[in-house]
């Protein structure tokens, strides 16, 4: 492994960094207050080939691998952890086809989310299915050569915007998690529709809405993998996915230890800058620390993905520990603004909101406790 960026990782990250700051920042506090999607910042990073990073040239994609979309992630998400949250959770729809689909599905789907404008989506979590995602009560039963999916699905990032979502329904509820597969529905099939969008505390321009399936009837064609398969896709896709949460996590940490650098050089109190206070000097130097530790760790988990070995926990721990640290150094950066850090005019506040989510979605920092624990304990 190697501990410093290619040539054309640094071409990435300087194009990623322009990008961020170009057409993400600017963007960034409206999209908060508003709880709007951008629409147009999407439609520029499938221009950019943001969306497509990943997935082989051959299917429409712009090639690379986790360690470019980790770049790219985590330049975003130091200007709008939001706009990094859309981009990374679309990406999951193009994972789970590129792992699991069949030449037909790759070669229809992947062109279309990679570079050509569509969106995906991903619906695990129930109400009642949350952490215990086996759980999931959704059902798609048999009917000729369609499934009729019935059920709901909640907390669903980009789900209302979504073109196609891999939904995760029971074909057999008596095998139990056994039972559960992966099935793609796309946007405006009768019996489908989004329910409450919620209003969330932080990501406010990511939208995170509730699916119905009402009688909802797809083709057995839209099966991804094997009937019952539908857990181990959503775990394998999870474990992706939390190199992706790490990645927004510590680009939220960079973002705010940038803010944090240029208050303490103008600020003066005391007649001087604060970079002349011991005490917030350490505070720097702990925000650093833990930043570093934290890119290293997800960088090492997709290193271990892109050579085919076991990343699980390492995937775990990057995402644990970038959200730990996301949370640190937002609350850090945001103490040493003072009382104008509590204000809604410094980016400091919002940082502080879109960190939260870290620690929760795609597995809370429990449950890759468990998945660490369970794993070392092995
Ligand atoms: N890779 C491959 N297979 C895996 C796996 C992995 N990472 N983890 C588990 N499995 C397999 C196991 O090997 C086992 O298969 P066998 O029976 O064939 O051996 C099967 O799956 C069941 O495994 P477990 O007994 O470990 O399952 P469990 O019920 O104890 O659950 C869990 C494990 C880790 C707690 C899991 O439920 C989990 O990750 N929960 C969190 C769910 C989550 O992250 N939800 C977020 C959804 S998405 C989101 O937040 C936002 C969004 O919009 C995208």
């Amino acid at each position: 492994m190697d501990f410093k960026f290619s040539e054309a990782e640094l071409k990435i990250q300087d194009i990623a960094r322009k990008f961020a700051e170009n057409e993400v920042e600017p963007y960034a506090e409206e999209i908060d207050k508003k709880s709007i999607f951008p629409e147009d910042t999407f439609n520029k990073m499938v221009s950019c080939g943001f969306t497509g990073i990943g997935t082989p040239v051959e299917y429409g994609g712009s090639g690379g691998d986790d360690i470019a979309k980790i770049i790219v992630v985590s330049e975003i998400a130091k200007k709008c952890a939001a706009t990094a949250a859309i981009l990374s959770i679309h990406t999951i729809f193009s994972d789970v086809i590129k792992t699991f689909g069949n030449k037909e599905q790759k070669e229809f789907y992947l062109p279309q989310v990679s570079n050509g404008g569509k969106k995906g989506a991903f619906a695990l979590t129930e109400p009642n299915a949350g952490s215990d995602a086996a759980a999931v009560k959704t059902t798609a039963i048999s009917d000729g050569d369609d499934y009729i999916i019935n059920g709901a699905k909640c907390f669903i990032t980009g789900g209302a915007h979504a073109d196609y979502m891999v939904v995760f329904a029971s074909t057999d509820l008596t095998k139990g998690v056994k039972g559960l597969s992966a099935i793609v529905v796309p946007k405006g099939t009768e019996g489908f529709s989004i329910g409450k969008t919620e209003d969330k505390m932080g990501i406010r321009g990511s939208e995170t809405s509730e699916l119905i399936f009402d009688n909802c009837r797809v083709p057995k064609s839209n099966l991804v993998g094997k009937e019952g398969q539908g857990f181990k896709i959503a775990m394998v896709a999870l474990d992706s996915a939390r190199i992706g949460v790490a990645a927004q996590a510590f680009g939220i940490a960079e973002g705010a230890l940038d803010h944090a650098v240029k208050y303490m050089k103008e600020r003066v109190q005391f007649g001087k800058p604060l970079t002349a206070l011991q005490g917030l000097n350490w505070y720097i130097a702990d925000m650093k620390t833990r930043i570093e530790c934290a890119k290293w760790m997800t960088y090492r988990a997709a290193c271990l993905k892109r050579d085919g070995e076991k990343f699980t926990m390492d995937a775990a721990i990057a995402k644990y520990n970038a959200a730990n640290t996301a949370m640190f150094v937002t609350n850090l950066a945001l103490q040493i603004h003072g009382g104008y850090g509590y204000m809604k005019e410094y980016p400091l506040e919002r940082m502080f909101r879109d960190a939260k989510i870290t620690e929760i979605y795609e597995g809370t920092s429990e449950i890759h406790k468990l998945v660490i624990s369970r794993e070392t304990l092995k």
